[in-house]
């Protein structure tokens, strides 16, 4: 298990340099440069609109930004698209849960293995043979991941008749079925109770030790912040306000600011 200090040292395998988004006159996001380093838990937080899920999108190749560059372990990655980042080991849930809701729990993961399955459908049709193994293997990773977010008892629900904190366990085990190194997670305890916020603390916390899984999250409960991420990017109003340790940024005058409204 590696320590908050190790974490925080790894080495840097995601650059975002001078990046700006504008959605016509919008500017969502306005010359942010950040890194984020193999194996920390890295948090993006900011009010309301400041272009944290913007920049989640801007990672993963949903948004293409007019401006900046991104480099991802050590190449230069342009028009990547979310496919691509896929296959380079980005994972994500969103701020709405992206799941299919008349499908069970099961079958929704199963579709976070896409990637991996490596016998087209061709195949799978003709040389029953290794489809079938494929299959197995499959399953045996997918019960895997069902093990370690405890969600056994629901595998055959449909998750529509999930409760919310539920479903956005089940957004985290379909991320985590496609095998990431890095994860990007967009609010993933908002509307939860306080006790389904501590579940899912400790599953962030227990993937980033347990599969060494780098992990970039939009959160605005600042108590979790503080609590399970090792370094923070505050943003507001599409600009980078401040960067550094959760204690840093907690005392840092602009953060203050900006999360009371202060106008600027
Ligand atoms: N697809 C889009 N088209 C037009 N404007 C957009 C689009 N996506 C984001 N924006 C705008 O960009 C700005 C940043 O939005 P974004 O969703 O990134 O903020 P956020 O920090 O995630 O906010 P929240 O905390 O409410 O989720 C907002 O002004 C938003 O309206
Ligand atoms: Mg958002």
């Amino acid at each position: 298990m590696m320590t908050a200090a190790e974490r925080r040292s790894g080495d840097v395998i995601l650059k975002l340099e001078n990046i700006s988004l504008a959605f016509g006159g919008v500017k969502a996001l306005s010359d942010i440069t950040f890194d984020v380093r193999e194996h920390e838990v890295r948090a993006i937080i900011g009010p309301n609109g400041a272009g944290k899920s913007s920049m989640l999108n801007v990672i993963n190749g949903v948004y293409h930004p007019q401006q900046g560059t991104i480099t991802f372990h050590g190449k230069v990655r342009h028009g990547m698209n979310p496919h691509d980042a896929a296959a380079h080991g980005i994972a994500r849930t969103f701020q709405n849960i992206a799941l299919f809701k008349g499908m069970t729990v099961l079958d929704n993961i199963m579709t976070g293995r896409n990637l991996k399955m490596k016998a087209s459908f061709v195949e799978q049709a003709i040389w029953i043979g290794r489809a079938r193994r494929e299959e197995l293997e499959q399953r045996a990773k997918v019960e895997e991941i069902i093990d370690f977010l405890e969600i056994q008892h629901i595998r055959k629900t449909p998750v529509g008749r999930l409760p919310y904190g539920l479903q956005k366990r089940v957004e985290l085990a379909r991320a985590l079925a496609a095998e990431p190194s890095m994860l990007l997670l967009d609010e993933p305890m908002a509307g939860m109770s306080v006790e389904e916020k501590q579940d899912m603390c400790r599953f962030v916390l227990d993937v980033n030790e347990q599969y060494g899984t780098t992990i970039v999250l939009i959160e605005h409960d600042m108590g979790v912040v503080m609590d399970i991420s090792d370094r923070v990017v505050v943003l507001d109003y599409g600009r980078k306000i401040a960067d550094g340790r959760p204690d840093e940024v907690r005392g840092d005058q602009a953060v203050i600011d900006a999360y009371l409204g202060v106008a600027h």
